[in-house]
């Protein structure tokens, strides 16, 4: 039989990646073939593109998603690289996850994104697979959804957006919208100066500028091994963000030949992921990406079992903050992109980290390096400091535990504005859900004082489903000149804010066991970052009666329980979300959707 014709002879296994991969059932393999040639013939490629390897490209773009306004021009750079390797590149359309345009929460469509990912990734004849993803839940979605699906991907991230500049003063989204917004608020600004900086916030399409949860998680990537270094850093709109994504699709071809290594379940290791920690603490990166990480850990068979939240702190011990951005510094991602960008902060890093573990090229991150030199010069020593001089000694990121929250809390040490409250013993101001703190928080008979910790309640992932970005409780009005407090939420804040706040409170007052949920107020909070302490002064005794008593209430009130969890009764994706979401220690993921699950 001629070589051409080879796909038609019944008598001859249908072997090969490409359009013979995967094949949809219809109980005759070679028909599936014949019409899958049928269709995508249809689409116009020809006998010579159809005997190539496949190259998928997840396009994430969308009229809603202003970060991913480049995607288009990214696709065709992609294609490029591709197509001048040997590959044929083949688009295709996922879900596109914007913050400010998805409600509740775009955390809240995260795991629905990560199963399109998977599913589309697994369900497509594609060899290998580039995921363009940058505003904040989307990365962490496909990197969850490509660990089942289990074919080689590579990360492109569409890029911050550049700095704008008004009255002189650069800004840059999200941290200077909150600032600014708070000045508003309080007064120092009047509506024309407000609606001047609103036009110049965000002046370029791309990811938001500072170190917020999208940057945060484009650096991690890096540091995973999944992007090539300039990758984390280059802004949206330049030549180098294309060239960037040239090289992407080089990278995804060059992976095909050696498949079955490159496969995320054998890439990715133990030592990768602790690597991406590293990055994270020294980047003093958003506290979303603790719950992201984990979230990518859990669905990671081999990998599951060995981290947890603690080695978030454990590694956070060893590594200094290294990068002067905001929140936690003063500059913003395209002055990061000019100092070096990743590559020379995994060059200063270098003594902390895992040098053997793999990238996506095939090469090992200490092997990566050697071939990408750096020689630091002044401005870059500047916003990537060296190791014998960093900006917060280590520990920007600190995982606390105690009887207020047995499965662990997070704080972000390094964005507190007054350090005193670091070791802090206050009287609680308790709130049991947004709308009563919008209801009460500048009230003039709120009991409140400057000593007091503000604590909200139900702002979790079963509470409020999407666990909102609203951990940072506003100072009450009352108390007007007052900077920081200490605060404390079963929430997340957004990676662009700051204050001494603590965050995802486990397990959250939602479930009815919960210590954080039978707060009240003037209960005595003890926290400590010395000892990595998060405390109520109760008894045992007294919290327990105060559980139980919450148990009894929602019988009474017949209100049915599923274990620990008000059941959900709610039809679509929202109960499949109440019903099946995980604790923000395991990543708020559904259950069902981990490697435990696959192993039970
Ligand atoms: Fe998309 Fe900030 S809103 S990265
Ligand atoms: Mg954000």
């Amino acid at each position: 039989v001629p070589e051409s014709l080879k796909d038609y002879d019944l008598d001859s296994q249908i072997q090969g990646g490409g359009l013979r991969s995967g094949l949809t059932s219809y109980g005759d393999t070679h028909f599936s073939l014949f019409l899958r040639k049928v269709f995508i013939k249809a689409a116009g490629y020809g006998e010579d593109a159809l005997s190539r390897p496949i190259v998928g490209i997840i396009n994430s773009g969308s009229g809603f998603n202003p970060c991913h306004a480049n995607v288009p021009q990214l696709i065709e750079a992609v294609k490029r690289g591709i197509q001048l390797n040997g590959g044929l590149a083949i688009d295709f359309p996922t879900i596109s996850l914007h913050e400010s345009f998805a409600s509740p929460t775009s955390m809240f469509l995260r795991n629905l994104m990560s199963m399109d990912t998977e599913e589309m990734i697994k369900a497509q004849p594609l060899d290998a697979c580039v995921m363009i993803g940058g505003c904040d839940k989307t990365i962490p979605a496909q990197l969850m959804g490509s660990i089942f699906a289990n074919k080689p991907v590579i990360s492109l991230a569409t890029g911050p957006m550049m700095p704008g500049s008004f009255k002189g003063q650069r800004l840059g989204a999200c941290t200077d919208c909150r600032n600014n917004w708070a000045a508003y608020r309080a007064g120092e600004l009047d509506m024309e100066d407000i609606a001047g900086i609103n036009d110049e916030l965000a002046p370029t399409v791309g990811t938001c500028g500072v170190m917020g949860t999208a940057s945060t998680m484009a650096c991690v990537t890096a540091g995973l091994g999944l992007m090539p270094f300039n990758g984390a850093s280059a802004p949206a709109v330049s030549s180098a963000r294309l060239r960037v994504a040239e090289q992407t699709g080089a990278i995804a071809v060059s992976v095909i030949a050696k498949l079955d290594e490159r496969r995320p379940q054998k890439l990715l290791s133990k030592e990768s992921f602790l690597n991406a920690i590293t990055v994270l603490q020294a980047i003093g990166g958003s506290t979303n990406a603790v719950v992201h990480l984990m979230a990518i850990i859990n669905r990671h068979p081999a990998v599951a079992d060995s981290l947890t939240l603690s080695t978030f702190d454990e590694v956070g011990r060893k590594t200094p903050l290294l990068v002067d951005l905001k929140p936690s510094g003063d500059n913003y991602m395209n002055d990061f992109h000019n100092a070096g960008g990743m590559t020379a902060l995994l060059h200063t890093l270098r003594p902390l980290l895992h040098l053997d573990a793999l990238t996506i090229t095939g090469k090992t991150l200490g092997e990566m390096l050697d071939a990408t030199p750096f020689k630091p010069f002044p401005y870059s020593t500047q916003l990537i400091r060296p190791l014998s001089n960093p900006l917060y000694p280590n520990s920007a990121l600190v995982v606390l535990q105690g009887n207020l929250a047995p499965n662990g809390a997070i704080l972000k040490a390094s964005a507190s504005k007054d350090r005193s409250l670091l070791e802090y013993e206050g009287k609680a101001v308790v709130f049991e859900n947004t709308a009563d703190l919008a209801q009460r928080i500048d009230s003039e008979d709120l009991a409140v004082t400057k000593d007091s910790v503000l604590v909200l309640k139900g702002i979790g992932l079963i509470g409020n489903p999407g666990m909102p970005e609203a951990g940072v409780i506003p100072i009450p009005r009352k108390l007007k000149g007052v900077k920081d407090m200490l605060r404390l939420s079963d929430g997340r804040m957004s990676g662009t804010a700051g204050g001494t706040i603590i965050l995802h409170i486990s397990p959250e007052s939602a479930i009815v066991d919960s210590p954080f949920g039978v707060l009240r107020d003037g209960d005595v909070i003890r926290c400590s970052l010395k000892r990595r302490v998060l405390e109520v002064d109760l008894s045992e005794e007294e919290i327990s009666r105060r559980i139980e008593a919450r148990k009894a209430a929602l019988q009474e009130k017949g209100q049915p329980l599923q274990g620990n969890r008000i059941a959900a009764r709610k039809r679509g994706y929202r109960g499949l979300y109440e019903s099946s979401v995980n604790q923000a220690e395991e990543g708020g993921d559904f259950d069902f959707l981990t490697a435990k699950y696959e192993r039970s």
